[in-house]
């Protein structure tokens, strides 16, 4: 699936929830901020940045964890092996697998290599919900508020975040040797 077609596919499943995908364009745009970085791997990531939440549409949850649903749903339609498992070990996927008991599910798509694990990540975790760029810190702050504290995404947000917030530290440090931070 080239760049356009991923485009209207995520338009298409998200403009009913505005706000992720208002948040989605704003993954995209990091993920072309990253592409100078990347080489041919920006691709691949600029494809699973648009696609990363289509999980969230209300046709495509299964599971109930977003990143698997969106991750199978796009296998169904034939989409790049390394774009599905970036879009389903994006961010904190990991650990909410591990709450929700889907750790099995999850390892049914490839991890993908960590350079890239740590792009998506970083895409996602510099955009805010409704489509600015925000700093990782207050972006996991957020997710946390919205979240209560026994809720899942909470809990697993708060065992993730300092991994997250390393995966984001090594892309920072990539742009700045690159001369792009
Ligand atoms: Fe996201």
């Amino acid at each position: 699936m080239h760049l356009s077609l991923a485009y209207r596919t995520a338009e298409s499943l998200l403009t009913s929830i505005p706000s992720r995908w208002a948040h989605s364009c704003r993954v995209l745009e990091q993920a072309r901020i990253l592409a100078p970085v990347l080489g041919a791997d920006a691709e691949p990531v600029a494809i699973a940045a648009i696609l990363h939440d289509v999980g969230y549409a209300a046709s495509v949850v299964d599971t109930g964890q977003h990143m698997i649903d969106g991750a199978r749903h796009l296998s169904r339609l034939g989409v790049d092996p390394t774009v599905c498992s970036l879009v389903a070990y994006h961010s904190s996927s990991e650990w909410e697998a591990a709450e929700l008991g889907l750790s099995a599910e999850l390892a049914t798509f490839r991890r993908p290599p960590s350079e890239l694990l740590d792009a998506i990540t970083y895409c996602d975790l510099t955009s805010g919900p409704n489509g600015t760029v925000l700093d990782p810190v207050s972006r996991l702050d957020e997710v946390l508020r919205r979240y209560d504290a026994d809720h899942v995404v909470h809990r697993a947000v708060s065992a993730a975040r300092p991994a997250l917030l390393r995966m984001v530290d090594r892309v920072t440090k990539r742009l700045a040797d690159a001369g792009r931070a």
